[in-house]
């Protein structure tokens, strides 16, 4: 006989989003229930109506059988679909996942309401038990509920049986820029209740301190026995109750589904308001009573006081007009692809707001449940995303009806679940969808179910920021230029809050001008802030032997962002995919190990809540950056660095500043009159234990320039002999390579997506001829002119090297024609002798910075050893850069080695590879280091940008043609 959910061929049926599932709920049901996570009987199917076979294997739930045991590997696609198939077509070949076990139902479960959750499951799951069909579902990122009461008989074992099929029409509207997976990827749970239950809760609280609880009761039976009734308690205090226990109201016509409401309220006095700098959360409890008073269901919620409201084009948090300082998060974790855990998810998030986070966009769907308890556990806003994406066919889809079903489905249900968390701000519709009627439709829905929160869609808010009709109550655009932010925030035409949902792409070594957005939204009504995109490198720890995922047994073959021999972060491609994109997924600010890339000291800084201004000569101006809360939980601690001393250090006493406020604070040292360039740092730390952060925790470095450099005196030359070779080229002890001129960096996943990268190959800039034209010896100095040819275009460069006392002075100048008119760089490169495997430098750091990314990097003096300098980006490409560096020293450990002084501040850069040896390979893990150091002196050093997706650096920070001069001292230590 067929099975009547095979017979539906639900995966290729879009009107079809379920079968007996239950309506989605804010009763939280995992404490108290029982967990059927664990070894599973599996089997994977090579279509969902192949015949089961007799023989099974084992694997874990929760997990996506991609990365266990299976022949079905992830594989990494964009836009495309992975397959040619249009919607709402699968292809023939669909991987189908047979997942079974027995389940022992308690016997003190009779008389009870059963309920089967499944937390998630990619992308349609049948639910069988004992053999009978018992529901279905889509909806990849939400869980859902099947009533067992009537198939499973307490005191009994039931067979479960849960098959999910990979592909169907719903993987359409799930075309995320992410791995494909295919498995059960959230937790697995069974509980009871009674038959009479609480069904929802909703929360509102205010933040003016007024609670609404209206709740919900419900039983299949529908008979409301005598005597039941709910009660609430805010931490401790009885809520009281506005309506007694009865029957649904049916006004407006509305035939409730539910058997009784009741609305309780209080009045909070003196209400600790939430916000994300202030997460104060109250204990919620209702209880549903049988008549003699004992307890039958209770649900818990931890209720945050806050308004959120558009007002004009502001976005309000508690009546603030609210930076919002974003980032876009995937569930994602290297080793399980999509399986998140509770402390996985409390690491993300502790390490965004160390980093000064605080906003989350849920990119593309609704996140594990869990996060949404620590984003207001923690303090984090939240933009909850509807599961939607239909980027390959977004047009078809937008208003294709068999669709409006399931986009009306994904977005009310993500509200029904979320809706009573402080964090989330915004509704969502979903991403890349183009814009159709079923938007409009969802957003009604949203509208009308929810009025307190607005509603974002970028598909929508693209037809017009200030478009009144359209279903976005922001302007959240994705990567727009910040010229086109700022005129629309001028224009006068300006009606809705203008907050990026995706901006500044975090592909390899990027987030250039990222300071530059900062100081715009900062400084004009109407920016509001945005999502960096985004949060993970999706790099998957593979086995390079067999090619296979680590899986599990991966934990602990990373550290540091590096992978463990024998093993790499794989990105699009490496599973032997058919079609895929590469290294595109590979787009986050931390590594797969969650190890902070450089752009997040940058983005720390961005977000200071404590800033330093210059005031005339009293003092300095302190001023309190933030929002909600004073500076009570901070500490700081005066730093002063000298260019030619060392570092002193003073205690800081912060002033009692409200948000917003200002202080003039006087100068902490008197500076000592020996000239030479200073710089105060306010090193800012937490001062007490804080739930993301312990007491100490760097917070911020806010830094002013007290006296700049006096000009370096001319070094005079000494008599000694200046060695060259034939060539022109030094010949010095220290150096396996001479100096040379270099214009070519390994192209950044920025430079290669941009374009600008082909215009480099096209110059042949990677491999320019150099050609000695004069060597000439004028008393002391040598003056070696040559060639640098390539096929478009000759750069003259003239080297002038003079001994000077105790080393050498080298002046350089190079000539760009005009055809090179945007080169990566213009500067020196020589390699060293091995066993220089320490820098110290005067300069910014310590993190890796380049022009368009330095505002994170404080100056002063700093130490690193070789190997730490180099970040391991990874598709190998330009890294290790410091930026503003004016004189450095590389030495051994017994303390010889060579020194370097700049004329200027300079980008720097050590490592042990040169950019031919970066250009070369495409995983870090192929990368041999050299035993000496490879050295970069640039005059001048092209910024980042952010073309791999977005705007490319601005002009100010390109590398112009014509004369460029620069000149350094090496010394022998
Ligand atoms: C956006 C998209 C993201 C991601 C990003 C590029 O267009 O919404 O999902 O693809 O670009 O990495
Ligand atoms: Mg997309």
């Amino acid at each position: 006989m067929t099975d009547p959910l095979l017979a539906l061929r639900p995966w290729e049926a879009p009107e079809v989003t379920s079968w007996g599932r239950l309506p989605m709920n804010t009763v939280d049901r995992r404490a108290g229930a029982l967990s059927l996570d664990g070894p599973w009987r599996f089997q994977l199917l090579p279509a969902p109506d192949a015949p089961v076979g007799a023989v099974w294997s084992s694997t874990r739930v929760p997990g996506a059988w991609t990365m266990q045991d299976t022949d079905d590997l992830p594989q990494y696609t964009n836009i495309r679909m992975p397959y040619t198939e249009f919607p709402p077509r699968s292809p023939a070949d669909n991987p189908t996942g047979v997942y079974e076990r027995e389940v022992e139902v308690p016997a003190e479960w009779s008389g009870r309401r059963i309920v089967l959750q499944v937390g998630a499951a990619e992308s349609v799951l049948l639910v069988h038990v004992d053999g009978r069909p018992v529901g279905l579902s889509k909806d990849s990122h939400l869980a859902a509920e099947f009533d067992l009461t009537g198939v499973v008989r307490a005191g009994q074992r039931a067979a479960v049986r849960l098959t999910v099929v990979k592909w169907s029409d719903a993987s359409h509207i799930e075309d995320q820029d992410q791995w494909w997976h295919g498995g059960i990827t959230r937790s697995v749970l069974l509980y009871a209740t009674d038959p009479l239950h609480l069904a929802d809760v909703a929360v509102r609280a205010r933040r003016d301190g007024e609670l609404r609880v209206d709740c919900r009761v419900r039983d299949a039976a529908g008979a409301l026995p005598g005597g039941w009734y709910v009660t609430g308690e805010l931490d401790g205090l009885p809520l009281a109750q506005d309506t007694a226990l009865d029957r649904a109201h049916e006004e407006d016509g509305r035939v409730s589904d539910f058997l009784g409401e009741v609305r309780l309220r209080t009045v909070v006095r003196a209400v600790r308001p939430w916000s994300a700098e202030t997460p104060e959360l109250y204990g919620l409890t209702v209880r549903l009573h049988r008549a003699d008073g004992t307890v039958s269901d209770t649900a818990r919620y931890r209720v945050g006081f806050r308004d959120v409201e558009v007002v004009g084009r502001d976005l309000l948090v508690n009546g603030e007009r609210v930076f919002v300082r974003g980032v876009n998060r995937h569930d994602f974790h290297p080793l399980t692809g999509r399986t998140v855990s509770p402390e996985d998810m409390r690491a993300d998030l502790v390490l965004l707001k160390r980093f000064g986070f605080n906003a989350i966009r849920t990119a593309h769907y609704p996140n594990d449940p869990a996060l949404y308890d620590l984003a207001d556990e923690l303090g984090l806003y939240v933009v909850d995303e509807a599961d939607i994406e239909s980027h390959d066919h977004a047009h078809e889809i937008a208003d294709d009806p068999r669709y409006l079903n399931a986009f009306v489905d994904r977005v009310s249900r993500m509200v029904l679940r979320d809706k009573n968390h402080p964090c989330v701000i915004v509704w969502s519709l979903g991403n890349e969808s183009d814009y159709g009627a079923h938007h409009d439709a969802a957003a009604g829905w949203v509208r009308r179910h929810d009025p307190t929160r607005p509603v974002q869609y970028e598909g929508a808010a693209k037809r017009g920021w200030a478009d009144p009709d359209v279903a976005s109550d922001i302007a959240c655009p994705m990567y727009a230029p910040l010229e086109d932010c700022l005129a629309h925030a001028l224009s006068g035409r300006q009606t809705k809050p203008l907050i990026q949902c995706e901006y500044s792409h975090a592909m390899g070594n990027s987030n250039g001008t990222l300071a530059d957005h900062w100081a715009a939204i900062e400084a004009t009504p109407g920016l509001q802030g945005g999502f960096i995109w985004e949060f993970w490198d999706h790099g998957i720890l593979q086995r390079v032997s067999d090619g296979r995922p680590a899986g599990r047994g991966g934990a602990g073959l990373y550290d540091n962002g590096v992978t463990a021999p024998g093993h790499r972060w794989a990105y699009g491609g490496d599973f032997g995919e058919p079609y895929h994109d590469g290294a595109f997924v590979a787009d986050g600010v931390v590594f797969p190990d969650r190890t902070p890339k450089p752009v997040l000291y940058e983005h720390r800084e961005l977000a200071a809540p404590v800033r330093l201004r210059c005031f005339r000569h009293e003092g300095l101006v302190l001023a309190n950056h933030q929002h909600f809360r004073g500076l009570e939980w901070l500490a700081a601690e005066w730093e002063l660095s000298l260019a030619d001393g060392g570092t002193l250090t003073a205690p800081a006493e912060l002033p009692s500043l409200r948000p917003g406020e200002t202080a003039v604070v006087p100068l902490p040292f008197e500076l000592p009159a020996d000239g030479g360039e200073a710089w105060l740092t306010l090193r800012v730390t937490t001062a007490e234990d804080l739930p993301w952060a312990p007491r100490g925790t760097e917070v911020c470095a806010p830094q002013l320039r007290l006296r700049a450099a006096v000009p370096a005196k001319e070094e005079p030359a000494v008599a000694a002999a200046v060695e060259v070779d034939g060539d022109g080229l030094l010949v010095h002890p220290l150096l396996t390579a001479a100096p040379t001129l270099s214009l070519w960096r390994a192209p950044t996943d920025n430079d290669e997506l941009g374009g600008i990268a082909t215009r480099w190959r096209s110059w042949g800039l990677d491999a320019l001829v150099r050609r000695p034209l004069s060597v000439h010896r004028d008393g002391v100095s040598v003056t070696v002119v040559a060639e640098y040819a390539g096929p478009t275009g000759v750069v003259r460069h003239r080297q002038v090297l003079t001994p000077v006392e105790g080393g050498l002075r080298i002046d350089e100048e190079a000539e760009l024609p005009e055809e090179f008119d945007d080169v990566a760089r213009v500067g020196s490169v020589f390699a060293t002798v091995a066993g220089l495997d320490l820098l110290e430098w005067f300069g910014q750091g310590p993190w890796e910075s380049y022009p368009d990314r330095s505002a994170g990097a404080p100056v002063g003096h700093h130490s690193l050893p070789v190997d730490a300098l180099f970040t391991p980006y990874l598709r190998p490409q330009e890294s290790g850069g410091r930026h503003g560096v004016r004189r450095f020293t590389l030495t051994a450990p017994d303390a010889t080695g060579l020194a370097v002084t700049l004329d200027e501040p300079r980008q720097v850069s050590v490592t042990r590879y040169r950019a031919e040896d970066l250009t070369a390979v495409a995983h870090h893990d192929e990368l041999v280091p050299r035993d000496g150091c490879v050295v970069h002196l640039d005059a001048a050093h092209r910024g980042l940008g952010t073309a791999s997706c977005g705007p490319d650096t601005f002009v100010s920070y390109l590398v112009a043609p014509g004369v460029h001069r620069w000149s350094w001292t090496l010394r022998v230590l």
